[in-house]
């Protein structure tokens, strides 16, 4: 079943595939009303559900969007309003919403949710964020590179901050696309080891440098993400924002970057804290083209899993 999971599950060359047709699908649909119909129509006919264990506005508008402009319909459901947050377990739901629904994305909480549902659904299912990954929005940021820069491929890529589910499947995208990627950021909010040494097997320089400055030094492309997660707790909210302070991505720290170095957020921003407004507003950032590519990058990945 091709579940779009991760981006290190994924071989490297369908992730190139779903980023030229992302890149292609695009380009068609410049100048066009957004609620207009796609001219294939890939979906026509297919129903898709989307499950919401935490808030969204990107990827909840961007996968309804995509799915209606390729011609199928939507349904989108919040994890408190099913069952499946009243006791029925994940198998289950997996099992039932597979005999109504063509493919099912799901964000939720733990790893194991998306995992025990793939394992049980009869049809695709996609990852919209889990505490530990978020693949839809690296695919995004990938397809937004490389049209601003060209191939991604040999690029320096530095992330300033929480070593996060973001940072993840960037990491997972080094390996899989080939750019080194540096993470610096405090120790305490590191990583997880394992996403560094696995891009590392794949060929690519991944490293860890705790001076920021130093950091960016030769960057292509700098990326940060908000300091608390929405599976963060709350009450550790101000040691995580004492200790990342001196991670804000600012006009001084871009000036260390390539002259030509692009800005990434995967939003929602919280302005001046993780980034200032100059850098958000600045010419290096590419913040809403990620946004608008997450619409253009899912419906490519909803047509890898649907073959269609
Ligand atoms: N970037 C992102 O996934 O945004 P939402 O939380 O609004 O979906
Ligand atoms: N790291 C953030 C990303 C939100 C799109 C979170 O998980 O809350």
């Amino acid at each position: 079943m091709p579940h779009f999971l991760d981006i290190n599950k994924t071989a490297p060359a369908d992730l190139r595939a779903m980023i030229d047709q992302a890149a292609a699908m695009k380009t068609d649909r410049t100048g066009r009303p957004k609620g207009a119909p796609d001219d294939d129509q890939p979906l026509a006919g297919r129903m898709v559900a989307l499950i919401f264990e935490k808030p969204s506005t990107r990827t909840r508008v961007s996968f309804d969007v995509g799915v209606r402009q390729m011609g199928g319909q939507t349904m989108v459901l919040t994890g408190s309003e099913m069952q499946l947050g009243h006791g029925e377990t994940i198998a289950d739901t997996a099992r039932v919403l597979s005999r109504y629904v063509d493919l099912i994305m799901i964000r939720t909480f733990e790893e194991d949710v998306l995992l025990e549902m793939s394992d049980h659904a009869s049809v695709p299912v996609v990852n919209g964020l889990t505490n530990r990954t978020h693949p839809c929005q690296i695919m995004a940021d990938i397809l937004t590179f490389e049209e601003h820069r060209g191939p991604i491929a040999g690029k320096k890529v530095v992330w300033c901050g929480d070593g996060n589910n973001v940072f993840a499947s960037l990491a997972h995208a080094a390996g899989q696309f080939g750019f080194d990627l540096t993470f610096s950021g405090p120790p305490t909010l590191d990583p997880e080891r394992l996403f560094l040494d696995e891009a590392r097997t794949k060929g690519v320089t991944v490293t860890i440098e705790r001076d920021p400055a130093r950091a960016v030094a030769g960057a292509d492309l700098v990326v940060t993400d908000t300091w608390v997660s929405m599976h963060d707790s709350q009450t550790t909210r101000e040691r995580r924002h004492n200790q990342l302070r001196p991670y804000q991505v600012n006009e001084a720290l871009m000036a260390q970057a390539k002259p030509d170095a692009l800005f990434m957020h995967c939003l929602p921003a919280h302005r001046n804290e993780e980034v200032t407004d100059a850098v958000m507003d600045g010419p290096q950032s590419v913040v809403f083209d990620e946004a608008e590519n997450r619409l253009h990058a899912q419906k490519a990945i909803l047509r890898w899993c649907l073959g269609v």
